[in-house]
């Protein structure tokens, strides 16, 4: 016999609503007890992030959870507009109720409505987020790094905060790009278990690049900026002054040159993909890339 199941209301969650539905959302995603849902999201859960959540919700109470973020993202068509998705949770006891699905589905027709051109979201839930029309979407070179000997390079150390100007220069100057303003990368940069490493000549920084950040991409260097050559230095360098003997580098499109410049230090290259896409104009039909700490 089939349950009959009462609709859900679904809305979105006021400020306060998100900071007590913290501690279920992290035990609805199976979050590690000793590691934080802030610490890990930044963007999406402190307030300063702009981030909002849609809720399903039964006589009041929150039953599953997503999160999404509207952001400007520079693509090969120009600047279109972006919504990023994530901590899509349902709790245990609801699941295979179709929650998130309705969440997601409500999602897609007020971002539309609102005049967003997609919507991109991080997951290995592939099967179940195609069945709501995303697809595997944008291209990426990962390579497998593998370094023998020490890479000493003078001017290669850990980013500090007065770094952060210069970085935001050189993330502009990215062709692809989530435009981002200084509050939002301070807050992007103060994420968990996160490595930023620059590359510096006469006090002036050339390059960076990202390494693991909260429990994602650990043992994944997933953020560069700077020219192909200063990152030709600082890669292997950051990689021995971390004691790293191997890690995958994740290169967009637009720094192919990058990947003959590092010869010999990979040992392995294949191709990613750059997100899960679901267009929600022409203009969401394009090319693009999301640097590493814009995922949510
Ligand atoms: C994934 C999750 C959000 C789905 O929520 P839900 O409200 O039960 O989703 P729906 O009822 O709309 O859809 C259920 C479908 O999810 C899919 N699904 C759920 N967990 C899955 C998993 N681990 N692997 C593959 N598919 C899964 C199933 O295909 C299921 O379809 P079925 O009903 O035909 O079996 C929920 O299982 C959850 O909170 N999991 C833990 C957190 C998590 O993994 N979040 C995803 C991060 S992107």
């Amino acid at each position: 016999m089939t349950k009959t199941l009462a609709a859900p209301l679904i809305r979105n969650l006021t400020q306060e609503e998100r900071e007590d539905a913290i501690d279920s959302i992290h035990s609805w995603m199976e979050f590690p007890d000793d590691a934080s849902l802030i610490g890990s999201y930044p963007q999406v859960f402190q307030a300063e992030g702009q981030a909002l959540s849609l809720g399903a919700f039964f006589a009041g109470k929150l039953s599953s959870h997503t999160a999404y973020r509207r952001v400007n993202l520079r693509a090969s068509n120009g600047f279109i507009k972006a919504t990023l998705v994530g901590d899509v949770a349902t709790a245990p006891e609801h699941r295979g109720e179709r929650l998130a699905s309705r969440i997601l589905e409500k999602l897609a027709s007020s971002e539309q409505a609102a005049g967003q051109d997609c919507i991109l979201l991080w997951s290995d839930l592939w099967e179940f987020y195609a069945r709501l029309g995303y697809a595997p979407a944008g291209v990426q070179a990962e390579l497998k790094m593998k370094i023998n000997i020490t890479q000493d390079c003078p001017g290669v150390r850990p980013a500090a905060i007065a770094d952060l100007s210069a970085i935001l220069e050189l993330h502009e100057q990215k062709p692809w790009r989530v435009k981002r303003d200084l509050s939002e990368l301070s807050l992007l940069m103060s994420v968990q278990n996160l490595d930023c490493m620059v590359l510096t000549e006469d006090s002036r920084i050339l390059a960076y690049a990202c390494h693991g950040k909260g429990l994602d991409l650990q043992g994944w260097w997933h953020e560069l900026g700077g020219s192909d050559q200063a990152l030709q230095k600082l890669i292997p360098a950051a990689m021995s002054q971390l004691r790293q003997k191997e890690a995958v580098l994740i290169l967009p499109p637009y720094r192919h040159a990058l990947i003959t410049k590092l010869s010999g230090l990979y040992e392995e290259l294949r191709e990613g993909i750059v997100a899960l896409c679901k267009p929600l104009s022409s203009r969401g039909l394009c090319d693009f890339f999301v640097d590493g700490l814009d995922s949510i």
